[in-house]
């Protein structure tokens, strides 16, 4: 009988909804071009103990709709090192896997490159709220943590607005102010902090202060996580001053991750999935799938990794435009 070339999928970092979608995308792609698939559990962790299962069309079914990854993922230091890099290829190996496609963000991109560099067959697939990731208009999630903080946020507008407080809302992005502009954006908040704008207290009471006298009701200040000032001493700092409005603080946390993906998660993932299988079947690989324009393109893992995706300061001079 002859071996069948076999792909493992896993995914890795932190999880994002339409991360199910796209591991089905792959699925059911690989499987139409006779491939067999390998899934792998708990992402680069699960490749060095090889955590393996075979997967099969049914394997995937009724997961579109499911937020998370049924393939479950980490963040894994073992995999950082070369040692760990090299127990993962010879698992791959004993298991017969011939590629590897990889769903997850910034870092998950990194190893992907590593595994490349050592010889794997090796494709990435985008997927993270923060939209960090360099060579794709929008990574998978993104849309879904987007829609999730839009919500939150006009719930906390109302009950700002009857009690007329401020409210400084974070929102996640460790190191990317992308969701933070945006929500800003659509949310229509009066100030926004994000990590590669630097912004003092001062600066925020005075928004805050010219909101009230200019006959607000309430005003909402989006504090992306990774911004020069901790939220708990934002707050802390303007409640203290007479500015108007007394303030509250809501921290939106692991909310954001999760969830049902949205149709153009939906969607996206599972572009991504079928191009990427598409790819290698093609004979490509040590590449990431990226939105540009509006075409799935491929994109070297070695660019992705090479270069900071950069807020788009466009839309962070709209925030303030809009904030009047
Ligand atoms: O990368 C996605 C992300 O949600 C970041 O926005 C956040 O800083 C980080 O992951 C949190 O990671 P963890 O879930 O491991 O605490």
């Amino acid at each position: 009988m002859v071996n069948k070339f076999t792909v493992g999928v896993l995914t890795s970092g932190g999880d994002a909804p339409g991360m199910n979608a796209a591991i089905r995308a792959v699925v059911r792609t690989a499987l139409t071009n006779n491939l067999q698939v390998i899934g792998i559990q708990n992402g680069y962790e699960g490749l060095i103990n090889g955590e393996f299962h075979p997967m099969d069309a049914r394997s995937v079914g009724g997961i579109l709709q499911r937020g998370g990854t049924i393939l479950l993922t980490s963040r894994s230091k073992r995999f950082q090192e070369p040692a760990g890099q090299r127990d993962a290829i010879r698992k791959m190996n004993e298991a017969g896997m011939d590629a590897l496609i990889v769903i997850g963000g910034e870092g998950s991109m990194n190893g992907a490159y590593a595994l490349s560099q050592k010889g794997v067959k090796v494709i990435g697939i985008p997927g993270s709220i923060d939209n960090d990731i360099w060579g794709t208009n929008i990574a998978i999630g993104t849309d879904t943590a987007m829609n999730t903080i839009m919500e939150a946020v006009d719930k906390l507008r109302d009950t700002a607005s009857s009690h007329q407080r401020a409210f400084v809302i974070e929102t996640m992005g460790r190191n990317s102010g992308y969701l933070a502009v945006m929500a800003g954006i659509v949310c229509g908040a009066e100030m926004v902090l994000i990590p590669e704008v630097p912004v003092t207290g001062e600066e925020v009471a005075a928004a805050v202060e010219d909101a009230y006298q200019r006959g607000k009701t309430h005003a909402i200040i989006i504090n992306a996580e990774g911004s020069a000032i901790r939220t708990t001493d934002l707050v802390e700092k303007i409640d203290t001053l007479d500015l108007g409005f007394k303030t509250r603080m809501t921290i939106l946390g692991h909310i954001q991750r999760g969830g049902s993906p949205t149709a153009y998660d939906r969607l996206l993932a599972s572009r991504m999935g079928v191009k990427a299988v598409e790819a290698l079947v093609e004979g490509q690989h040590g590449v990431m799938t990226g939105l540009k324009g509006k075409g799935v393109d491929f994109i070297p893992l070695l660019d992705v990794i090479s270069n900071k995706r950069k807020v788009n300061m466009e839309y962070y001079h709209m925030t303030k435009v809009l904030a009047r």
